[in-house]
């Protein structure tokens, strides 16, 4: 049974992530996760007395920590979801994106490389204990903006818009460094944009959500004919776990579900879905360096691993709304207090 030290697993896909790997599979789970604003402990409720369960708050660049977290709980597989997710932010403030991001995948391929190393006082030693695993959960922004056609594949060279992207950028990098100087066994997945339960409010679609349910104008970057290619969370997670299990190490395996949407189209059928009216639909300023369209190619994982995702747009969407309507105190939670500054800033600043 795997050991998996998950981080960044308090926040919205690692949290959907730690409940699904300990419902699918017999594996134990250490959440390292530091608890910024995007991390809850509210996210694992259902799970925090799961004795293949435990939770430690701490940062992903302390190296001490994570090198103790790999010998008490004898870490085999490291996912490493922790980061600053927001593209937004990182065109306010690009400092912490370096830090964590880059840094912190750092830290963590360091640690993974000495605990795991079969001869670690051998600084060449390219040989690994056999189970072992380090899978970077990285993005589909790393190759930067398509135009009206063509798709990315695991070939498309990196070309990064926003300092969000060009972090993640940063950190692929290292774990691809890692496994050709090292031979560190590790994958790389890049996805397209999740949607579902616990996404924190400054994202497009819990955002949305969140202003019909308060009856706030709903606030459209540009034209709003920008294009996402949408996967519902679950699937990524199944994605992952599928990686983790069957993945050629050394490969990078692009995910997502070929749902291709423009903003306006995401806006207009929460719109519908909330019975609330198009009046609310505001065009804003844009966001600088927006890019255009993203759109993933996934024959590798599907054709390679056999995986596809089960959802569709309108049944993932509609799981998802339903889960806001019926998790109100989740929102007024995390709604209170910074996010208000957040919000005021960003959008009236
Ligand atoms: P999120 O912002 O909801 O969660 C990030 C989590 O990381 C939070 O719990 C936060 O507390 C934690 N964290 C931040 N800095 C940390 C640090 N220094 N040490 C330990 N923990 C720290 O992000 P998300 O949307 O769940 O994304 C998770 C990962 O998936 C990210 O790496 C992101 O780049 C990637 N990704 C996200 C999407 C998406 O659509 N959301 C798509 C593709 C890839
Ligand atoms: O593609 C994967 C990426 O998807 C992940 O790597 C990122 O972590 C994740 O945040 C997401 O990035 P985006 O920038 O695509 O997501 P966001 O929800 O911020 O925006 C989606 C689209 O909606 C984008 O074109 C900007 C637009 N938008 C967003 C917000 C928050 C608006 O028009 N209005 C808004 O208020």
């Amino acid at each position: 049974m795997k050991n998996i030290l998950v981080t960044g697993g308090a926040g919205f896909i690692g949290s959907n992530f730690v409940k699904y790997m300990l419902s699918h599979t017999g594996c134990s789970i250490v959440n390292l996760d530091a608890l910024t604003y995007a991390g809850n402990l509210e996210n694992l409720r259902e799970v925090e007395a799961d004795s293949r369960y435990v939770f430690v708050r701490g940062d992903i660049c302390d190296r001490d920590l994570v090198h103790n977290l790999f010998e008490k709980y004898d870490v085999d597989t490291v996912v490493n979801f922790a980061a600053e997710s927001h593209v937004d932010r990182s065109i306010t403030d690009p400092d912490i994106f370096v830090q964590t991001n880059i840094m912190g995948t750092q830290n963590l391929l360091f640690a993974a490389r000495r605990y795991w190393s079969v001869r670690p006082e051998d600084k060449h030693c390219r040989e690994y204990r056999p189970e072992v695993r380090f899978l970077q959960v990285s993005t589909d922004e790393v190759y930067g903006a398509l135009g009206k056609t063509g798709m990315f594949t695991e070939t498309t060279p990196l070309s990064p818009n926003s300092p969000y992207s060009a972090s993640k950028a940063g950190a692929d990098l290292f774990v691809r460094a890692y496994h050709e100087t090292f031979g560190l066994p590790v994958n790389i997945t890049r996805c397209s944009n999740n949607y579902g339960p616990y996404q924190f409010p400054e994202k497009l679609i819990p955002l949305m959500i969140h202003n019909c349910l308060e009856d706030k104008p709903l606030p459209i970057y540009g034209d709003g004919l920008q294009i996402r290619d949408w996967l519902y969370v679950e699937d990524h997670c199944s994605a992952i776990a599928s990686v983790l299990e069957k993945g050629r190490l050394g490969e990078i395996y692009n995910i997502g579900g070929n749902n291709e949407k423009a903003n306006i189209e995401i806006v207009r059928f929460i719109l519908s879905r909330m019975g609330k009216n198009k009046s609310l639909i505001t065009h804003v300023k844009d966001r600088p360096g927006h890019d255009r369209r993203y759109a993933i190619d996934n024959t590798k994982i599907t054709a390679e691993l056999g995986w596809s995702p089960s959802y569709t747009f309108e049944g993932g969407m509609a799981k998802t709304i339903d889960w806001y309507l019926a998790n109100p105190q989740w929102m007024e939670h995390v709604t209170s207090g910074a996010y208000q500054d957040y919000y005021n800033r960003m959008y009236h600043g």
